[in-house]
Order: structure tokens, then C-alpha cells, then sequence
């Protein structure tokens, strides 16, 4: 159940960007309240209006923009967050929290929350394969992050490899399970 869960979604800068428009629908659709989080890079891809618009929420991106109230954006949103879901989740997200670096909204939101993180990630197969980021997904496995793995297929790079981020209905089904049972 996610009605009335309140999901912070962190947006990262990769090709699969535009699949958080499914994501935010299909949460909202269950019911959900989603808050936005999207790192610089992810503008690039895609524009904080249209995951404004379809949230309903204020997108967050610059960790210095005045607040509209007297809070600390990134520890009311760490505390506000029922869980996290960084989708589509680069390399350098996952880089960053596996190895303490808050240098950004998205990036220091997660350092501060004591919620379930999930990250689900997407990138280049070479990316994924590549040794250092398979040890920051193990590390932050073991702290207790939980993923949800990317799928083999074509990829935008135009090689078929593993990366693809998973489909935005089953993210959103394994987000229900983990609320649900706890665990994924
Ligand atoms: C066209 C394009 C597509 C990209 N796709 C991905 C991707 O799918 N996954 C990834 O990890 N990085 C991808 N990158 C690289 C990231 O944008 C880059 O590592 C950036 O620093 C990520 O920043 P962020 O994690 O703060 O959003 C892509 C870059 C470009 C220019």
C-alpha cells in the first residue's frame, strides 16, 4: 500500500531520465505523495516543470535556493521521505553516497534520511560492469541500501548489455513489497 506514503524520488542525469514521468505516475496512481529531488545533470534531460507538473509537488534542485519557509530543505524532505527511490540512479550517485560525499541536494537528502533508500540503477554495460562500481553497489548493499537491478536489452548506446533500468511498473511494484513486507 502507498496511499498516503510519502516517496522522495531522486532524479540523476542519464539517457533514462524521462522514465521518472512513468515512475511519478505510477506512484501517484497508488495513491502516493512524491517530492522530487533531481540532481543538476538531470535537467540536462529532462525539465524540473514537467516533474513538477506531474508530482504536484515543488521540485527540488539547488540546495541554496531560499526555502518558501523557515525549514532546512534537506532535513525536512530526509525526515519527510516514508523511502527513497533514486531512479534512474548513475554511476556517480552511487559513487558518491558509497563513498560520504554530500555535495548536493540529492546527495545530502540521502546522507541525512534514516528511511530505506533504494536505488535503481542505469548506465552503459561497460558502466555497470566496471569493477568500482560494482564494489559501491555491494558496499552500500551492505549497509543496508537496497537496489533494484537494471535488465539486459539494448541499450541507448546502441549495444545490448545489461543497464537498462528496470521497467516503471515493476520499480513501482518492488517499491509496494518493500513498504508492504519490509524487505525486497
Ligand atoms: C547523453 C548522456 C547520457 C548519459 N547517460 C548516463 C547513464 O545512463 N548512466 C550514467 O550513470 N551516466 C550517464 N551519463 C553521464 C552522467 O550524466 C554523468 O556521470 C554525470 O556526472 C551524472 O551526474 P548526476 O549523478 O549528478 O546526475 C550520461 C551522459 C550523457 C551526456
Amino acid at each position: 500500500m502507498l496511499k498516503g506514503k510519502n516517496i522522495v524520488l531522486g532524479v540523476t542525469g542519464g539517457i533514462a531520465s524521462y522514465k521518472a514521468c512513468e515512475i511519478i505516475s505510477s506512484l501517484k496512481k497508488e495513491g502516493a505523495n512524491v517530492y522530487v529531488i533531481m540532481t543538476k545533470n538531470a535537467t540536462e534531460f529532462i525539465t524540473p516543470l514537467t516533474l513538477m507538473t506531474l508530482s504536484k509537488n515543488k521540485v527540488v534542485v539547488d540546495m541554496f535556493e531560499m526555502p518558501d519557509n523557515y525549514e532546512v530543505e534537506h532535513i525536512s524532505l530526509a525526515k519527510k521521505g516514508d523511502l527513497f527511490l533514486i531512479a534512474p540512479a548513475t554511476a556517480n550517485i552511487i559513487g558518491k553516497v558509497a563513498n560520504g560525499i554530500a555535495d548536493d541536494m540529492l546527495s545530502t537528502t540521502i546522507m541525512a534520511t534514516k528511511s530505506k533508500v533504494v536505488f535503481a540503477p542505469a548506465m552503459n554495460d561497460a558502466m555497470y560492469e566496471n569493477k568500482i562500481v560494482q564494489d559501491n553497489i555491494r558496499k552500500l548493499k551492505d549497509y543496508g541500501y537496497y537496489f533494484i537491478d537494471p535488465t539486459e536489452g539494448m541499450l541507448a548506446c546502441n549495444t545490448k548489455g545489461i543497464g537498462r533500468l528496470e521497467e516503471p511498473k515493476v520499480i513501482v511494484e518492488e517499491i509496494k513489497t518493500l513498504m508492504e513486507v519490509g524487505t525486497l
